[in-house]
């Protein structure tokens, strides 16, 4: 089938190259000449294992433009997948959203025969009926009347492990408000074998919020406990060790530490937060995960003040991708840890196998070293921020250490040690 992806980001170009594994004809919409640039070289815009293979594996059904409407014109779908972000109150920020559904609209002005928008874009329960279908119906001059579908399929990829999160979905979600539409997603996923939800747009929509908030809320959750654990002398990780064998509690995301990052996350609990005070609902338990996340940082940099004073050191940081297999430093917990760093009078050197380019554009007026024992040797301690395996190979022998993410090398080897939570 020929699709069109409107938004080649983390969520579009990796949708648009495993479907084109799948031996659909793709077409990647986006406005950032480099992007495009990239995939036309059969390169990934951005770090993601596999991506960059699968795209030259399928470059001959892989076009990239700039022309939303041709692309949209000449394709039986349309997967609309541009952000979201945070706005100044915490709101989903849906200009991208209205702007492409409305180019989308035009594309398809004078089309006839079956035609389905996806939305895959994470935006707040009502969007896709409420926004997106008139915005597209009143551009085409079409609806589902005459074989035009608007739907939503939220994806549930991570960086790090996008593509084999398209390929291994623990479920799809179909989301529709009309028969054709739903079974036009059907069709696209006939090949995977997972269980499928069939819900209405907006129960599709929730259905994402409500998995990132739950994991959120998790992560803090475990970073609650961590912090009471810590002041008790506890080891949060061996009391969370055990609680999750518990068959109801599972063993992930109760990992204790600096908390969550990513472009998801925070911004995804943050607009559930300003929806639910929207209608006067109240999100106490979303506002408190929040919260316990951005105390994190100030957490670990108290632990670093007993122990070795920052104003006037040199402080090393390992880590500055919001986690380990990125290079992604979106909402990455290093950006308030050198920014408390900076701010209690320290200078700061850093070092991350990946991201140190990107972070270079949030704090260019850091130190950044070319290796991490580097870091290490040359600074009067260390925090550990994001749990890349290369720090495990480190020898902290003699140095000081504070470790927000327990990197073990530094707890058996560094001459004082102190994990946040325990
Ligand atoms: C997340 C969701 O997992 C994914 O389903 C959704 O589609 C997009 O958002 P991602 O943001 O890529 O994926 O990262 P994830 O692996 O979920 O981790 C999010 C953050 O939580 C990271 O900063 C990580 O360090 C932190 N985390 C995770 C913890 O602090 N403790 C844990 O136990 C697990």
């Amino acid at each position: 089938m020929r699709i069109a992806i409107v938004g080649a980001g983390h969520v579009g170009a990796v949708t648009g190259a495993c479907l084109a594994e799948m031996g659909h004809s793709i077409v990647l919409v986006d406005r950032d000449e480099r992007v495009r640039e990239r995939l036309v070289r059969g390169e990934a815009p951005f770090f993601e294992p596999g991506l960059g293979a699968m795209i030259r594996g399928n470059l001959p059904r892989l076009e990239t433009t700039a022309d939303l409407a041709t692309a949209v014109g000449n394709s039986r779908m349309t997967f609309l997948c541009v952000g979201t972000p945070s706005n100044r109150r915490g709101e989903a920020d849906l200009s991208a959203v209205r702007a492409a559904s409305a180019a989308i609209g035009e594309g398809l002005s004078g089309t006839s025969g079956p035609r389905t928008v996806v939305v895959k874009s994470t935006v707040p329960p009502g969007t896709t009926a409420e926004v997106v279908r008139p915005a597209v119906e009143a551009g085409s001059g079409r609806s589902a009347a005459d074989g035009l579908s608007v739907v939503m399929n939220p994806e549930f990829l991570r960086e790090g492990s996008a593509v084999r999160d398209f390929f291994l979905p623990d479920r799809i979600v179909i989301g529709a408000d009309d028969p054709a539409g739903a079974e036009a997603l059907e069709a696209l996923y006939r090949p995977f074998s997972c269980p499928r939800v069939r819900c209405t747009t907006a129960t599709a929509e929730m259905v994402k919020y409500a998995s990132n908030a739950f994991l959120a809320v998790r992560v803090s959750c475990a970073n609650e406990i961590g912090n009471l654990c810590k002041s008790l002398g506890i080891d949060a990780h061996e009391v969370l060790g055990a609680v999750v064998l518990d068959g109801r509690i599972g063993p992930r995301f109760l990992g204790a530490g600096l908390g969550f990052g990513g472009s998801c996350f925070p911004k995804d609990v943050r607009a559930l937060v300003a929806l639910a005070g929207s209608l006067g609902c109240g999100a106490r338990l979303l506002s408190a995960a929040l919260e316990v996340n951005d105390r994190q940082p100030a957490a670990l940099l108290d632990l670093l003040e007993k122990r070795v004073g920052i104003a006037g050191r040199r402080i090393g940081v390992l880590g500055l991708a919001f986690k380990p297999g990125t290079d992604d430093v979106r909402e990455s917990r290093a950006i308030p840890v050198v920014q408390g760093l900076l701010d209690r009078g320290a200078r700061v050197v850093a070092h991350d196998p990946m991201a140190m380019e990107q972070f270079r554009q949030v704090h260019p007026g850091i130190e950044y070293a070319a290796s991490a024992a580097e870091v290490v040797s040359g600074t009067d301690a260390t925090v550990i921020v994001t749990e890349w395996p290369e720090f495990e190979g480190i020898d902290y022998s003699g140095r000081i250490v504070v470790d927000g993410r327990r990197c073990r090398r530094a707890e058996e080897t560094a001459a004082v040690y102190e994990g946040i939570c325990w």
